[in-house]
């Protein structure tokens, strides 16, 4: 039921309810009042009646008591009219006239004269006038109250429609807002009533609204700049991390070129090479060649763009690059990686989960670095399990301080030296993992054994769900 036809509806009854009211009240007091005239009438010609036809008994003037008699009876409310006379020389009835109500009211007239008792008179009057009166008064009274209830009604729907349209078109537009659409303005008549102001503040919120909505694309284009800044700047982190790795593995080659090099130039000199000799310097300076052209292919590989897309991967070859990225620094550095693969197929972006693995391993290297310990070591374990791959990371590098190990997947956070720490790495990892593979990434310091001997370090656990892939 809507709005308006409950609003009707109960108008409706309490007019109703009103005018029923008004009607039985006005009717009663009119029914009383016409009760109290016709029994002080009675009363009244009592009085006449007894002193005037006590004296035309008396006299015994038959004749005119007739004639009086007649004209008492042509009063209209007098239905049966009887005389009685004591010495019984005198008796008149009359009853000739038709009334529909049997519940007559009956006056008796004791006629007196000087004390002396004559006899008496009996009048019968009928109610039927009152009770026409009466039915007609209703039926006036009724008309009225019908008629004041109509135009009433009329007067109460024309507003209720006006107030109801208006409502309508105010839900309308409510609607559409709350359906994003903000196009549409309320025109409603000026009024100064709460629809009119209503309206008018409707129309002040959908302005707002809209204001707001430009702010927003505003703000969303400035978070969108932000975001590139941001892409920009991790890819720099990624690429130092990279860079750093490339130029550690080139040191080695490149001096082996250069020694072998300054080595043929100065025996040219002094013309003590020989052709064998040559032949032996040039092969080595080849290889060392070839070994840096094989060790920038796996670099390029990582900034190739054409590895950005998603495709299925095997962990382990996504490990087994990744390690080939960082290898050289980690030997340098005696660092040992225990991997423990159990592999499987993922979707996911090569160069993103290469460069997961590139982070998390280059901050164990980091760690490793500053401790005395000589035993460095560094376990990568994947499993599956229940249709998610969980890959750990752990390193032998003591663990994190407890006060700092909830911040550091925050943006910029480091406890590195300028020069060394961006605060980039983790921030980036946990973005790949949760945003792109709907996975998660959580660290916990632990301690563990390994060849009986009791470490303590950081666990990264990576968890990828491979539900889809099924
Ligand atoms: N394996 C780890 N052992 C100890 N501390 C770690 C380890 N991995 C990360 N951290 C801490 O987390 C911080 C944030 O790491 P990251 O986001 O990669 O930034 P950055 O390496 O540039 O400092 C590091 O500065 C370091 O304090
Ligand atoms: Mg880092």
């Amino acid at each position: 039921m809507n709005l308006t036809y409950k609003l009707f509806l109960s108008v409706l009854i309490s007019v109703v309810i009103f005018f029923g009211l008004f009607v039985t009240v006005v009717i009663k007091i009119e029914k009383d009042k016409v009760n109290e005239i016709f029994y002080s009438k009675i009363e009244h010609n009592k009085e006449i009646y007894s002193a005037s036809i006590s004296t035309l008994l008396y006299t015994l003037n038959e004749d005119v008591i007739k004639s009086m008699i007649t004209s008492i009876y042509k009063d209209k409310e007098i239905a049966k009219l009887e005389l009685i006379d004591n010495s019984k020389l005198i008796k008149i009835k009359i009853d000739n006239k038709t009334y529909k109500n049997e519940n007559l009211v009956k006056s008796l007239i004791s006629l007196k004269y000087n004390d002396e008792d004559l006899g008496k008179l009996i009048i019968y009057y009928s109610k039927d006038l009152i009770f026409e009166h009466l039915k007609n008064y209703q039926f006036i009274i009724f008309s009225f109250a019908l008629l004041l209830t109509l135009i009433l009604i009329l007067i109460l729907y024309f507003f209720i429609n006006k107030v109801s349209s208006s409502l309508k078109l105010l839900t309308k537009a409510s609607v559409k807002i709350a359906n994003g659409d903000l196009s549409q303005e309320i025109k409603i008549d000026e009024r100064k009533d709460e629809i009119g102001i209503l309206s008018e503040q409707f129309n002040l919120m959908r302005k707002a609204l809209i204001r707001r909505r430009k702010i927003n694309k505003r703000q969303l284009v400035e978070l969108k700049e932000k975001d590139l800044i941001l892409i920009q700047q991790t890819k720099m982190a990624a690429m130092g991390e990279m860079l750093e790795n490339i130029a550690h593995q080139w040191r080695q080659p490149l001096s082996v070129i250069s020694t072998a090099a300054t080595g043929a130039k100065l025996q040219k000199e002094m013309d003590t090479l020989s052709d064998t000799e040559l032949t032996s310097i040039l092969t080595s300076i080849n290889n060392s060649a070839q070994y840096l052209s094989s060790t920038i292919e796996y670099f390029r590989g990582f900034f190739d763009p054409r590895n950005n897309k998603e495709r299925k991967l095997l962990i382990s070859s996504i490990i087994e690059k990744a390690l080939s990225l960082i290898n050289t620094q980690f030997e340098d550095k005696n660092i040992q990686i225990i991997t423990n693969i159990e592999d499987c197929t993922i979707l996911s972006i090569e160069n993103e989960l290469i460069q997961v693995f590139v982070n998390i391993l280059n901050n164990s290297r980091d760690a490793l670095l500053k401790i005395e310990s000589k035993e460095k070591l560094v376990f990568i374990d994947t499993k599956v399990k229940k249709n998610s791959l969980i890959i750990e990371i752990k390193d032998n590098a003591q663990g994190i301080d407890e006060r700092i190990i909830d911040k550091i997947f925050e943006l910029y956070f480091t406890t590195k030296h300028q020069s060394q720490g961006t605060g980039v790495g983790l921030y980036m990892c946990e973005n790949i993992i949760r945003n792109h593979l709907k996975g998660s990434i959580t660290v916990k310091n632990v301690s563990f054994k390994y060849k009986d001997i009791p470490y303590t370090g950081t666990n990264f656990t990576i968890k990828i769900s491979l539900k889809h892939l099924k």
